[in-house]
């Protein structure tokens, strides 16, 4: 549905035409009934935003006439807004989706998924190395509610055979890790989860709808933040859940609509006004990335660079296999003779890396992780690991950042 669209369908209500009561009105009135019209002719670049709660129906009839579940008129505003309907089109258009539903978040995006698909007594499966709240939220909460949650290697699709039981209903994948960078083999554990009759859920996160075309590869939900490159500002905490299939949608929906997931024009204006550099902004987090990153493995002091794109990351043939393009995201480790204390202090000592959590902005982000206290014996690179997010900034000066870093707290 575009712009235009809405836009006509609201200048037909009659209620936001100016009328007269017969008698002067008190400002109290006057002030929630401004005689205002739409400038005429405005066809800007960015569309409106559209600020609800309540949506007033011009009459008992239309009111009964309009159903939420449709998108095709207006009913509260936690059921949609011209900029919201208008924002999940052009999200599903570009992820090559039919339906889009947009949530508070990415994690409240999650939870969606696993609220609507999964009910006690049965089985939800998470990789390893997923996003860290999904595992908590599923370890902890959906445990309680009497759901099994199954822990695979997304490496090891033998293994993920191995774990699904007849009460597996929902899989989860993450390609790739958000802090290992682990590129599954999608189409594989894809085709496994499809022969048991388990509905496949892709954190589509890091490919932004730019670098893993992921209904090609026959995936039934793509859920993304939008939180990181599609808002690309650091400043909006937003979610997408997204579809092809109108019955496992209609599922979706209602859960959707349940669990009060809605969103406001104000942050869903930023994300539309986000969506206009995204390709060109993803192009150059991909390439300082990349640059930095091989960067990193030509120095003394590294041992392992977790990096999807390059020879020898973890998964690297199924990112050449299935992504055209790769984040601003990667992580290394120090050689062991790097203790702790230095990996803190040198993450300390950057000075244009920022400490901080979340990616896809535009000021490089570092934070350390302790995988050994995360994944155990699971955890072959040494640890800590230093997790990059790569900004906006000229790569020279990151690298000489990093450079001087290094000098001061590793000699
Ligand atoms: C892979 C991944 N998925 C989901 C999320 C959750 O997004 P949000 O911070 O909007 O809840 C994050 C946030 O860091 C993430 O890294």
């Amino acid at each position: 549905m575009s712009s235009n669209e809405h836009s006509s369908q609201l200048d037909q209500n009659p209620d936001t035409k100016p009328e007269t009561l017969g008698h002067t009105r008190a400002v109290a009135t006057s002030l929630q009934h401004p005689s205002y019209e739409p400038p005429a002719g405005f066809d800007a670049v960015q569309p409106a935003t559209h600020r609800a709660s309540t949506v007033i129906f011009p009459s008992v009839a239309a009111m009964r006439s309009r159903d939420w579940r449709h998108k095709n008129g207006y009913t509260y505003g936690l059921h949609g807004t011209p900029t919201t309907f208008t924002l999940e089109a052009r999200l599903a258009a570009i992820e090559g989706a039919r339906h889009c539903m947009l949530c508070p978040s990415g994690l409240s995006a999650i939870a969606l998924v696993d609220l609507a698909l999964v009910a006690q007594g049965e089985a939800v499966m998470l990789p390893s190395n997923v996003y860290g709240p999904s595992r908590e939220l599923a370890e902890r909460l959906l445990t309680g509610w009497g759901i099994t949650v199954q822990i695979y290697d997304p490496l090891d699709v033998v293994a993920a055979r191995a774990a699904i039981t007849q009460h597996t209903r929902l899989m989860w994948l993450e390609a790739p890790g958000s802090v290992t960078m682990e590129m599954p083999d999608l189409r594989a554990l894809i085709k496994l989860a499809r022969e048991h009759g388990v509905i496949t859920a892709l954190d589509n996160t890091w490919a932004a709808g730019i670098a893993l075309k992921p209904f090609d590869l026959g995936v039934d939900i793509a859920m993304q933040a939008l939180t990181k490159y599609q808002s690309g500002g650091a400043d909006v905490l937003m979610g997408a859940v997204m579809t092809r299939g109108d019955a496992l949608h209609e599922r979706l929906l209602y859960a959707h609509m349940r669990l009060g997931l809605g969103v406001g024009g104000d942050d869903a204006s930023l994300i539309l006004r986000g969506l206009h550099s995204l390709a060109l902004r993803y192009g150059a987090h991909d390439a300082s990335a990349r640059r930095i990153a091989a960067w990193l493995q030509t120095r003394p002091e590294v041992q392992t660079v977790l990096h999807p794109a390059l020879p020898g990351s973890p998964g690297h043939a199924n990112w050449v296999r299935d992504c055209s393009a790769a984040a601003g995201l990667f992580s290394f480790t120090f050689r062991p003779w790097v203790n702790a204390a230095q990996v803190d202090a040198f993450v300390d000592a950057l000075r244009l890396f920022k400490i901080g959590y979340s990616w896809g902005g535009p000021l490089s982000l570092v934070v350390p992780y302790d995988m050994g206290a995360t994944r155990g014996d699971a955890w072959a690179h040494g640890s800590p690991l230093v997790r990059l997010s790569i900004g906006l900034e000229d790569p020279d000066d990151l690298i000489a950042d990093i450079a001087q870093a290094i000098r001061a707290c590793l000699r």
